[in-house]
């Protein structure tokens, strides 16, 4: 189980004569086992969140730690999956999902066998040997969804996993990774565009607006989860509500928002 703690973090790009202040004095607190997701308009770094928290990339300013741990660098402990499935094309499902437990101390038929019964936890038992240009958009999300959980990561990030796939396979995949983390509760931090995501998936959703954290708001619900239930309507129209607010104050301010601190 893992506790991550962005303190206070700032992180800066140059874009050609310009500077972007993509995050700024952020502070976000992930307890144990909980599923967070970062909701919040194009550009205003969410992404730049997740890449921190993998190691991809340092702050300017700020600490990021996993269990009091400073984040320097990539590494087994955190997994990311990614918008487009990032698999071997020359692979198949099974070699794929493998691939990762090459550094372990497993004997090479322990790590297919690792990988097969992780494929099967995502409903892939029966495509093995599929390569990924024989596999749907879904099918490659989730090779890639197993490929992060057969390394037992301490952290789990997903990086708007699902915005290409259309509504009835990002539902079923929805249901899957709710499945999953019941199972595990693997800390989860989940980047979305979508509030009904946001809502289906997340034990508390962070919104952002441009250079950080503008609400940070828990999910009183249980799972699985209805979206079609009133309470589920109500609080998506709230927090409709608040991310068009944001956006206002942003723009009469000017400025950047202060980033909510917490804890
Ligand atoms: N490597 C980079 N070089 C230059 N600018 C960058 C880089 N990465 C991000 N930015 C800028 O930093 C800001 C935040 O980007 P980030 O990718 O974190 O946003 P995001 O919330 O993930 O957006 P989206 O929803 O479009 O994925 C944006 O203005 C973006 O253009
Ligand atoms: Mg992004």
């Amino acid at each position: 189980m893992a506790h991550v703690n962005f303190n206070n973090v700032s992180k800066h790009y140059v874009q050609g004569d310009r500077v972007v202040q993509a995050l700024l004095n952020c502070s976000l607190n992930i307890e144990s086992g909980e599923f967070v997701s970062l909701l919040g308009p194009s550009g205003t770094g969410k992404t730049t969140f997740i890449g921190l928290l993998a190691g991809f990339e340092r702050p300017d300013q700020g600490r990021v730690t996993v269990n009091g741990v400073e984040i320097v660098k990539p590494g087994p402990d955190r997994a990311v999956v990614f918008q487009a499935p990032t698999l071997f094309p020359w692979q198949n499902a099974l070699d794929n999902v493998a691939q990762g437990l090459r550094a372990s101390q497993l004997t090479r038929s322990e790590r297919r066998a690792r990988a097969a019964e992780q494929l099967g936890e995502v409903g892939l038992g029966h495509a093995l040997d599929r390569l990924p240009h024989q596999m749907s958009g879904g099918m490659q999300q989730r090779v890639g969804i197993a490929r992060a959980l057969v390394m037992e990561p301490k952290v789990l990030l997903m990086d708007e996993p699902f915005a290409a796939l259309d509504a009835y396979v990002r539902s079923e995949a929805q249901k899957l990774i709710v499945t999953l983390w019941l199972r595990r509760r693997v800390t989860t931090l989940f980047v979305t565009h979508s509030i009904e995501e946001a809502l289906f998936l997340s034990t508390r959703i962070v919104i952002m607006a441009k250079g950080g954290i503008t609400q940070d708001i828990a999910v009183p619900f249980e799972f699985p989860r209805d979206p079609t239930d009133a309470e589920f309507n109500n609080l998506r129209r709230t927090i409709h509500d608040r991310i068009g607010a944001g956006v206002e104050t942003e723009r009469k301010a000017g400025t950047l928002p202060s980033a909510k601190l917490k804890n």
